[in-house]
């Protein structure tokens, strides 16, 4: 694509050009944005740049893995990837916590101070990056056009870390040219075109308090309900679907015994704006094979629902 060609080329030189031998600091999720705006700075100022990936343990199933696979340093690009295994930190903090928007605080709050450390580890910084896209800055009400802006024409800027300034390659694209930047960056398709994932992960997808095992039921869960959808070919098709872990046991059967375990919510959404969304029509076929997977694969779940509920009245996450 000739014009995301030139975007990114013009855009490299440009950040070369203001950012000159300063200090740069990246908190990289592994989302298409935020991973497009680390490739672009690390191909703009190489080590000058250092990325911090916080790994809240509320990740996808192998997710933080997958990361570092292709953002560390067995991977292709040069990003001095620094991956914080915080997993422990957050479970601690989430122990006991069931109110959704207290378990929403604390996992923003922790990942801050997590991301600090590491800030302090690395000094101060002249430039932080920040993965904002046009539909952020319309939103906020902010309409300049150069990628770098000064520290206090923007608003939500993390004051927590010391730089000087904010650097954001994507403030003038919309989703589907990240993506066309990222497929030009070499990025893997899995990542480019990977569905929404909340900040707060897991977290909002694990009804009522969230513990180890919880995560790992609901990523085991979430994993299978994947693959059978791209197996299925929908994946594309399906603004966005995953597995939840409801707050209710009941009684099942397995064998010869009875079972009184978990049952996983299956959620899938099809959305223009993600404002409002309608439950996707899937195959009987489809859904029948991904619940029997589930009751037979997962340890501790004897019942699968589907999520029938549009948005409104639910909202797309559970919490
Ligand atoms: P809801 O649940 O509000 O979600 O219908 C709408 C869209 O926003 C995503 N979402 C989040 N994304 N941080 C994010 O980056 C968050 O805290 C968050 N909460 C919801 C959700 O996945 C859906 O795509």
């Amino acid at each position: 694509d000739w014009k995301m060609d030139s975007f990114v080329e013009a855009t490299i030189s440009e950040i070369r050009e203001k950012v000159g031998d300063g200090k740069v600091l990246c908190a990289l999720s592994g989302g298409v944005d935020s991973s497009v705006a680390a490739v672009l700075l690390s191909k703009a100022v190489g080590k000058q740049l250092t990325c911090v990936f916080v790994d809240h343990g509320l990740l996808r199933k192998d997710e933080g893995d997958e990361v570092e696979a292709v953002f560390g340093p067995a991977g292709s690009y040069d990003l001095n990837f620094i991956r914080v295994n915080a997993q422990q930190r957050f479970y601690h903090k989430l122990a006991g916590v069931t109110e959704p928007e207290a378990k929403r605080k604390i996992i923003g709050e922790e990942f801050i101070r997590v991301f600090e450390e590491e800030a302090k580890k690395i000094g101060a910084v002249d430039y932080l990056v920040q993965g904002t896209i046009y539909p952020d800055v319309i939103e906020s009400g902010l309409g300049e056009s150069s990628v770098i802006k000064s520290h206090h024409n923007v608003g939500g800027l993390p004051d927590y870390v010391d730089f000087k300034e904010i650097i954001e390659p994507l403030r003038m694209l919309f989703k589907d040219e990240v993506r066309q930047a990222g497929l030009e960056l070499g990025i893997p398709e899995y990542l480019v075109f990977r569905q929404p994932f909340p900040g707060p992960g897991l977290g909002v997808r694990i009804i009522g308090e969230v513990t180890a095992e919880k995560v790992k039921i609901v990523q085991d869960a979430d994993a299978i309900y994947r693959e059978e959808i791209a197996a299925a070919g929908l994946d594309r098709e399906i603004n966005q679907y995953f597995a939840a872990l409801t707050n209710m046991q009941s009684v099942g059967v397995m064998g010869d015994f009875r079972t009184y375990d978990y049952a996983v919510a299956l959620r899938a959404v099809t959305t223009s704006d993600f404002m409002t969304a309608e439950a996707a029509k899937l195959p009987w076929e489809v859904l029948e094979k991904i619940a029997s997977r589930i009751g037979n694969e997962v340890d501790h779940v004897n019942r699968v629902f589907y999520d029938l509920t549009g948005k409104p009245p639910g909202t797309i996450e559970f919490e």
